[in-house]
């Protein structure tokens, strides 16, 4: 059932906002934790839907799930999944899909993986090309989801990532634990490190240089407690939302800072956000801190490309969405993977922005978004993708007048708490 939150404008944002777990490091702590020998308690698991997907199909390949409250204690599979009676189902989350597939191949067996009607058109090639060099056999359908994978004994490969996505990263990591042989990948374009920190938490032994990474397959994963950071691409909205208003305030405890996932605190200090960190940990290689932000009396804006387009892919759309108030104006390039994305966010964040009043040009690999716009608030589509209905929220409330979301329930992918904190924060 759709639902449509109806968001009013505000006069500034202030609080203190606790984050749910960080999805990309839950993901991978969910599949570790469920091939694992011994039983792993993860804390502070993400709330969102997609890594309770991966939690899911990890119980369907023979780990054990109890949860309580936002600790999850996942008994692994010791090395040996079985083969589920039914097709895991993956949801809406494209990580379980591509991970999963890379740590279910070097496994006797048929496994089949399903989606929802957005993650059935995302494509699969990316993984099927490195997985099918090991030795794995998988069906696609026309490129997408239904996806089989066909696994048996695997071999090392060396792998030149030919697209920056840490999910392809994984999927040949997951592999090449278990594969024979040294598996090597070198990445033109660093991605998210999290699965390196991950393996290395359960007790793998990785190599990585300025070259690229080395795993040496064949290697048992031990079962460890953790915690997992605040999830910054959920305080992306906040943080956006802080830099709407001069005399805002929000604070965040625990966020996750690591620094392949970081430059966005660059990037908003950049447009004249002023942030200060405070308490630096690192638990199991992920660092994080107290995160404290202040809105100031200019809102710059700037080009993004290249490797800084890859570093912030999961937060385009929310940049996009107060580019209009800033003053200089917010082009994105090379963004292209934004089309395949949960939506084709690029086609719908400029659709969207349309239907504020907001001038923008669309290219195939980006958009450009002048500066100095004012916004009406008007209807928008969140296209059931969880990152549009929350960035539309926040350009909503620097519009004259009240913005409809519709399909507002997408936040609870990522970000189930969403609007409630929103709410909160929000004064008017
Ligand atoms: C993710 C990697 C990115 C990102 C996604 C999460 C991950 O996807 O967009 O939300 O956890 O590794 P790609 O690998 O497709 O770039």
């Amino acid at each position: 059932m759709q639902h449509t939150e109806v968001i009013s404008p505000a006069r500034t944002v202030r609080g203190s906002v606790l984050l749910p777990g960080d999805k990309s490091i839950s993901h991978r702590y969910a599949m570790l934790a469920g091939l694992a020998h011994g039983t792993s308690r993860i804390s502070n698991f993400s709330t969102g839907a997609d890594p309770h997907s991966s939690l899911a199909c990890m119980a369907q390949l023979g780990a054990t799930v109890d949860k309580d409250g936002g600790t999850i204690a996942v008994t692994g599979a010791s090395g040996r999944f079985h083969q589920p009676a039914d097709a895991l189902d993956c949801g809406n989350s494209g990580s379980t899909m591509r991970m999963l597939a890379g740590l279910v191949a070097p496994h006797n067996g048929d496994f089949t993986f399903v989606g929802d009607a957005s993650l059935t058109k995302r494509p699969m090639e990316r993984i099927r090309g490195p997985l099918t060099a090991m030795g794995a056999r998988i069906d696609l359908t026309e490129g997408h989801a239904p996806m089989t994978v066909h696994g048996g004994p695997l071999t090392a490969i060396a792998f030149d990532a030919p697209i920056a996505s840490a999910q392809v990263k994984t999927a040949i990591l997951f592999a090449g634990l278990q594969a024979s042989g040294t598996t090597e990948l070198k990445e033109a374009v660093r991605t998210r490190d999290h699965s390196e920190h991950a393996l290395r938490a359960f007790g793998a032994d990785l190599d990585g240089d300025r070259d690229g990474i080395r795993i040496v397959g064949g290697q048992q994963l031990k079962a460890v407690d953790l915690t997992v950071p605040g999830d910054l691409s959920s305080a992306a909205f906040f943080l956006c939302a802080a830099a709407l208003f001069p005399d805002s305030q929000i604070v965040f405890d625990g966020l996750g800072m690591n620094p392949s996932r970081a430059a966005l605190l660059d990037v908003m200090v950049a447009l004249g956000l002023k942030i200060q960190v405070l308490n630096l940990e690192e638990a199991h290689g992920e660092l994080t801190g107290t995160v404290q932000a202040n809105g100031s009396s200019t809102l710059k804006g700037m080009t993004i490309s290249g490797a800084l387009t890859a570093a912030l892919i999961d937060e385009l759309p929310v940049l996009a969405a107060i580019a209009p108030f800033t003053r200089d104006g917010i082009t994105i390039r090379d963004a292209s993977e934004l089309r395949v994305k949960e939506s084709d966010r690029i086609a719908l964040v400029v659709q969207n922005l349309r239907s504020m009043g907001a001038e923008v040009t669309e290219q195939a690999d980006g958009m450009s978004i002048p500066g100095g716009q004012a916004l009406h608030g008007g209807v928008i589509d969140s296209g059931d993708d969880h990152r549009i209905a929350m960035a539309f929220s926040i350009a909503a409330l620097r519009a004259t007048g009240d913005t409809m979301i519709q399909g507002a329930e997408a936040a609870a992918i990522s970000f189930p708490e969403f609007f409630t904190l929103l709410r909160h924060i929000s004064q008017s």
